[in-house]
């Protein structure tokens, strides 16, 4: 069992991490949280796949718990979806000192977390994260949000966790498809920080692949330490939180052309690495071997490198409707080396075109 601090000062919390911690939610919320009162927000799926497990866990240490269950899918990522929750916790009586659970991957963590931030100004929220992407990346560091019609994460806030419990096994059900979007960002997490991590995941690619258990417990403790640091400098992401988006200025485009239904977020956050490292190559800050190996890290763990055939300018304009453009300045985050990032927004428009031609046409 791994545990690591995110250091918040008063909102200091611990994420746990281990195979098997489903069946030990009920103690480790219990020695966390002052909550008698739980309300588990999960979705149909996985709430049939551990609700029962966590139940059991939670009913062990005397919770009174309340489930409320929201369907499956990004598109229901939406306000309506959270007042549902928001009326069966008045329904309720979901009290001040009560605690919102979450159990399931990114999207019903940054929904509950949204209606924990917002119920009565706010209570108490748990992170059970059951995805690759939301053990890596979501669940960690308070970001909490629903999509408006026109844009995704648009009515959102930041409430950070009281504890983030992360059960390896759950991953084991997950699809492919989904346990490879996951993957997407720890090879993100790996260019900008840690080249280490990156050696590691040309190593034992089989084994990643294989979601062996040592691997999954070494790239999630890994991932969750790198975002912890970030996020404990720059809670509200005024400036080194931003390196977490290497590859999303890119990826967010890609994922808005194509209506997000084309690309997981994973896969579109792999492609915008690999067009923000052929500009990084353009602008002599990556080298060529350093290029190549990061296309043949995202071929050989089956991510895609190559971008779709959408016309270059097309994704250039949806690249700058991203909400982190500012001043209608584009910010890319670009890998420097393996291992470290620069921020620039001084790269020109036929730059950029330039390298997402290139991403383009990549040999397979
Ligand atoms: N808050 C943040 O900082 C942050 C960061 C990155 C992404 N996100 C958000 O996360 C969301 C994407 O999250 P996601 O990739 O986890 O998608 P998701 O929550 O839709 O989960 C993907 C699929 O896996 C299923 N699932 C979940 N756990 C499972 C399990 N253990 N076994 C089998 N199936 C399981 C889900 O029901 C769903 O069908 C997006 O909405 C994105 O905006 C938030
Ligand atoms: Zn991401």
């Amino acid at each position: 069992m791994a545990k690591l601090l995110v250091d918040l000062g008063e909102r200091s919390y611990e994420i746990i991490i281990a195979a098997g911690l489903l069946d030990k939610v009920g103690d480790l919320i219990a020695a966390r949280s002052g909550a008698n009162q739980l309300l588990l927000v999960s979705n149909p799926l996985v709430f049939s796949l551990y609700g029962e497990k966590v139940l059991t866990a939670l009913s062990g240490q005397g919770f009174d718990v309340d489930v409320a269950l929201m369907p499956d899918g990004e598109s229901y990522k939406n306000i309506k979806e959270a007042m549902k929750i928001i009326d069966r916790a008045v329904h309720i009586g979901l009290e001040r000192s009560s605690a919102v659970v979450a159990l399931g991957g990114g999207v019903v963590g940054d929904l509950a977390g949204l209606v924990a931030a917002l119920y009565q100004r706010g209570i108490e929220f748990i992170q059970i994260p059951t995805t690759l992407l939301a053990q890596v990346d979501s669940s960690v560091g308070g970001k909490v949000a629903v999509n408006h019609r026109r844009g995704k994460n648009l009515i959102g806030a930041f409430h950070q966790p009281a504890v983030v419990l992360i059960d390896t096994d759950t991953l084991a059900t997950l699809s492919v498809r989904d346990y490879l979007s996951g993957l997407g960002e720890v090879v993100k997490y790996a260019i900008a920080f840690d080249a280490d991590l990156f050696t590691y995941l040309e190593q034992h690619q089989e084994h990643i692949l294989n979601r062996d258990p040592s691997a999954l417990q070494h790239l999630i403790q890994r991932c969750c330490q790198l975002k912890s640091i970030v996020v404990a400098r720059d809670e509200r992401e005024g400036g080194v939180r931003m390196s977490l988006n290497l590859g999303h200025t890119f990826g967010h485009a890609l994922e808005k052309i194509g209506h997000y239904q084309e690309h997981t977020h994973g896969e579109a956050v792999a492609m915008g690495t690999m067009a923000a490292a052929f500009l990084s190559n353009q602008l002599d800050i990556l080298s060529e071997d350093e290029l190549r190996r990061i296309g043949f890290l995202l071929g050989s763990l089956h991510l895609p490198a190559k971008l779709p055939d959408t016309p270059a300018a097309t994704i250039y304009r949806n690249m700058l409707t991203d909400k982190k453009v500012q001043a209608k300045k584009l910010r890319l985050v670009l890998p420097e080396a393996i291992g470290s990032y620069t921020i620039r927004d001084d790269v020109p428009r036929h730059m950029i075109i330039k390298a997402i031609n290139a991403a383009q046409h990549i040999q397979k």
